[in-house]
């Protein structure tokens, strides 16, 4: 008999300033979705929370397409199905959800036809679904990740932090689409622009294994997609300023925006009532949200 499936998929943060594409953190932020495979012909998806009202409910949804890319991987076919969502990662704000929405359909496609797939096989597909490994790879293995596209083959460490952070994530009223926030930017840059990222990169990376959290602010520089990018977001220079002033250790856009995000220790909610107050005297409407780094990734359970 066929089993049904309760998932649970995080949401990420990409880029983490200068690590664009390619680093990753999975933040304590879900998307829930229970699925039920049948060859009834007839898709049933119910949501529930963010994207109710916008994310569409027949062939044309991702976690359904998904679901159907890896039984075509599999040589399966269902042409019905039960799928319901709940969901708490905003759409289209920089926090991963078209991302939960492909690891959580080929993660759940993949229980229910009994795992034929391993971890590095769903993330190899989600990256080829998604275009670029930097949001799937944390959502599928949780921790901050290093991913790289070999000759068309993903390949991702996944490490947790040896000492807390918090992510203090400001996210304005408005969605920004990667589609768009790709178009700005260039097809080229100058050397020292890739040597600045790769400088600030290889010292992020180094912080946060260590937890030598000072060097941060420096480390979160990027000069490859956030000025480009500004001006898509009205106040993001000084939600960044308002939020260091208050004793944020780095701020960095979150993936391709337009949500913002501050790391830090301590004064999360100054820092966090701070980013707010300055989107809205850019007549930006706010709210944000603390967040831990989640260390699990996607999870699966039997129903
Ligand atoms: N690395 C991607 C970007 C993340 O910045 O465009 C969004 O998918």
């Amino acid at each position: 008999m066929l089993k049904s499936v309760k998932i649970k998929v995080p949401g990420t943060s990409a880029n983490c300033g200068p690590g664009f594409d390619s680093i990753g953190i999975a933040c304590t932020i879900y998307n829930e979705l229970e699925l039920t495979l049948n060859n009834s012909g007839k898709l049933t998806i119910e949501i529930d929370g963010e994207g109710k009202n916008n994310i569409p409910c027949d062939e044309r949804n991702v976690v359904w397409k998904s679901i159907q890319y890896l039984l075509r991987k599999a040589e399966k076919k269902y042409n019905g199905g039960i799928i319901k969502m709940s969901n708490g990662i905003p759409l289209a704000r920089g926090l991963g959800s078209s991302a939960a929405a492909i690891v959580s359909g080929l993660m759940a496609a993949n229980v229910v036809i009994g795992s034929p797939f391993n971890k590095q096989e769903i993330f190899q597909m989600a990256t080829d679904i998604e275009g670029h490994p930097d949001n799937v790879a944390p959502a599928i293995f949780g921790g901050i990740t290093l991913s790289i596209d070999q000759d068309h083959i993903a390949q991702c460490l996944s490490f947790m932090p040896p000492k807390g952070i918090k992510l203090v994530v400001a996210i304005p009223s408005f969605n920004l689409s990667t589609k768009m926030a790709r178009r700005v930017l260039p097809n080229m840059v100058p050397l020292q622009d890739a040597v600045f990222n790769v400088s600030r990169t290889a010292l992020l990376v180094g912080a946060l294994c260590k937890g030598e959290y000072q060097h941060l602010r420096n480390a979160l520089g990027d000069k490859l997609h956030q000025p480009y990018r500004l001006g898509l977001i009205p106040g993001m220079e000084e939600v960044f300023n308002k939020a260091l002033k208050n004793g944020a250790l780095g701020v960095a856009l979150s993936g391709a925006g337009p949500c913002l995000i501050a790391f830090t220790t301590e004064k999360m909610n100054e820092i966090g009532e701070a980013m707010v107050s300055a989107f809205r005297s850019n007549d930006v409407d706010a709210k944000y949200v603390i967040l831990d780094i989640d260390s699990q990734g996607v999870q699966a359970t039997e129903i």
